[in-house]
């Protein structure tokens, strides 16, 4: 079965600090759901951004749905990526000035979908979030939860094999944080979709099949 994503030996530093990640190895099949867990500045977001192309291994590969992405040249790597990976942040990062359906619309768009079509699929996935209403609005006019529902939309829309999700609950009250969970969860297996998600919440890690734990020695399976 290829993985949905597969790192072997990846390591990166920054600056003339000491490494962050050490020769990582990880694989997620698809369809699996993992939550990663580990201390505050251990390396977690660095990890989930190396997989993302937001920061550079300064070795090792990363293998999306079988393919090393570093034998790729740039464009062809973000290309990947894009069709690749949904990415949702603790911090939402919708864009300000674009009405909610633009935002959830954007992969669609950078995967070389027309127009129109993007549109009436970024309103179908609108509304299996619960958000068709919504469609018009801008982001700053949403709760938190509606705005990370938004982007779980976005995440989900162009059918990637693997979403990646930093803390997605860490700025949402505990019953906001509850509904968001459950939506994920079940956004996910219905998208049939590999998830890898940080967390420091029991609660969240329980939507996961495997538990992995970040120490500064590596990365090891949680019993
Ligand atoms: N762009 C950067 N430049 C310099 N150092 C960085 C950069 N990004 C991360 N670091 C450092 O790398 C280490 C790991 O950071 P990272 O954000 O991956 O931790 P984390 O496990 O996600 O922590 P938290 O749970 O607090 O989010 C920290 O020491 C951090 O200061
Ligand atoms: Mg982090």
């Amino acid at each position: 079965m290829t993985a949905a994503v597969e790192i072997i030996g990846l390591s990166k530093r920054f600056g003339d600090q000491r490494e962050v990640l050490r020769s990582i190895a990880m694989r997620i099949d698809v369809g699996e759901r993992v939550a990663l867990l580990g201390e505050s500045g251990v390396g977690k977001s660095t990890l989930l951004n190396l997989i993302a192309g937001l920061e550079r291994p300064d070795a090792g590969e990363i293998r999306l749905s079988g393919i090393p992405i570093q034998d790729l040249d740039e464009a062809a790597a973000a290309q990947l990526r894009a069709r690749e990976i949904g990415f949702v942040f603790q911090a939402f990062h919708l864009v300000a000035h674009l009405q909610v359906w633009q935002n959830v619309a954007i992969p669609l768009l950078l995967n070389g979908r027309r127009a129109g079509d993007a549109r009436a699929q970024a309103l179908e996935m609108l509304a299996q979030v619960g958000l068709a209403d919504r469609a018009q609005s801008l982001p700053r006019e949403l709760s938190g939860g509606e705005q990370q529902r938004v982007a779980l939309a976005r995440a989900l829309v162009h059918r990637p094999r693997l979403v990646l999700a930093d803390e997605p609950t860490g700025n949402l009250d505990p019953a906001t944080a509850t509904r968001v969970l459950e939506l994920i969860d079940t956004q996910v297996r219905e998208h049939g979709a590999a998830l890898l998600m940080v967390t420091h919440s029991a609660q969240a890690a329980a939507i996961a099949q495997r538990r992995v734990l970040l120490t500064p020695q590596g990365l090891s399976e949680c019993p």
